[in-house]
């Protein structure tokens, strides 16, 4: 077979939330698209601001000469500079635009920075429970990742952190609000895992650093407030999109931010695309309206929680993280799938005994999920706490 090693063996493990997606079109197809309640993807159905179309529309009739050439690598300088206003201002620390990437996504960016810092064996801690891609991006650099487990409120055991630290850590991957839990890491949480990465870092005469993933950082509910990772740990490299915040996932428009004290350049794509730099120029301080995303959050938990499934609430992004109520989770997801309701697997992201759900989707959706989901709390005689 033409297909390289390491690529066959992803390609077997390839991710569940993939394969729940095609279970959901072979479901769709064999029973009508009515009958499924698909919650297993993060492809939100809500569509961009106004703002988007605005100035996707005057960008149209821009006939400025070169707007769609090739440009230096890390993007426009406007662009950069846009987005480091806005950082400056959100976390007070001065930015430039030369310190910031514009990138093909948050998954592009986060390819970046681990290309960029680990050479061959070199390992990447990921902290459970994580997005599953993260294992395939340590890979694709030939590094190895290093997985930590949490406790039961999701925030990550740093004991277990430092016993994991060696001479060949290179950073911590952090992905707050989280994917699948929902979870935002607080600040006494993040302060203890800066002192320990300083220490450690001084101890083994390294330099560990934190990528923080934060796609869902503007979708963060109850005004809770987020902790800004750089603003305690220099060594951060911050990476997000306008994937989520935006809702242009297809459009693969992201940026890799460095702290001003550190910086540098290596990139595994030409450049990120033109237009889509042109336009987030203007959209710096725009976000999706997030107040639906709570309700759906609210409605889900609320009758979930009715029914005797157990939860963290989540304070951000559009996933919850329940447990399964039996040990086995992909039982669980059997019975679900009985009634056309899909959802992920916990071991999916490193915690087998939880399963994911994605509310980015139709309230329909939502509704018939929740008849599947009742008919299974009383299948397995749940009873509200
Ligand atoms: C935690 C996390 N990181 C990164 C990504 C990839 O984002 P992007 O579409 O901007 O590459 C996702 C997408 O769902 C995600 O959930």
């Amino acid at each position: 077979m033409a297909i390289g090693k390491r690529v066959r063996e992803h390609m077997q493990d390839s991710s569940w939330i993939r394969r729940m997606f095609e279970l959901g079109l072979a479901l769709k197809q064999e029973r009508g698209p009515e009958n499924v309640f698909d919650l297993s993807l993060g492809n939100p159905v809500m569509e961009p601001p106004p703002e988007f179309y605005k100035e996707l529309r005057r960008l149209a009739n821009d006939s400025t000469p070169g707007m769609h050439r090739y440009m230096p690598n890390p993007g426009y300088m406007e662009t950069r500079q846009a987005v480091a206003d806005q950082l400056a201002k959100e976390t007070g620390i001065p930015y430039q635009g030369a310190n910031i990437m514009m990138s093909v996504g948050a998954g592009g960016g986060i390819n970046v920075a681990i290309h960029a810092l680990a050479d061959q064996g070199d390992e990447i801690i990921i902290l459970a429970p994580y997005f599953a891609e993260y294992i395939f991006y340590a890979y694709n650099h030939y590094a190895v990742p290093v997985v930590v487990s949490c406790d039961s409120a999701f925030t990550p055991n740093l004991a277990e952190l430092e016993s994991k630290l060696t001479p060949k850590t290179k950073a911590v991957l952090l992905n707050s609000p989280n994917n699948p839990a929902g979870v935002v890491y607080d600040e006494s949480f993040l302060q203890n895992l800066a002192s320990l990465l300083e220490r450690k870092s001084a101890e083994l005469g390294t330099e560990i650093f934190i990528i923080s993933d934060e796609p869902y950082r503007k979708l963060i509910f109850d005004g809770v407030e987020y902790p800004f990772p750089q603003k305690l740990y220099q060594r951060t490299i911050t990476v997000t999109s306008h994937s989520k915040d935006l809702a242009l996932p297809g459009e693969r428009i992201g940026y890799v931010a460095i702290h001003p004290d550190f910086c540098n350049r290596v990139l595994g794509f030409v450049n990120a695309p033109a237009l889509m730099q042109h336009v987030v120029r203007a959209l710096q301080d725009v976000t999706v309206d997030i107040s639906d995303y709570q309700r759906k959050r609210d409605f889900l938990y609320d009758n979930l929680t009715a029914m005797g499934y157990k939860m963290v609430k989540p304070q951000g992004a559009f996933y919850m993280f329940p447990e399964s109520p039996i040990a086995d989770e992909l039982k669980l997801i059997e019975m679900l799938q009985e009634y056309g309701v899909l959802v992920v697997p916990g071991r999916g992201f490193g915690m087998p005994g939880y399963f994911r759900i994605s509310y980015c989707v139709e309230q329909r959706d939502l509704d018939g999920a929740l008849d599947g989901f009742r008919v299974v709390a009383k299948e397995l005689g749940l009873t509200p706490a």
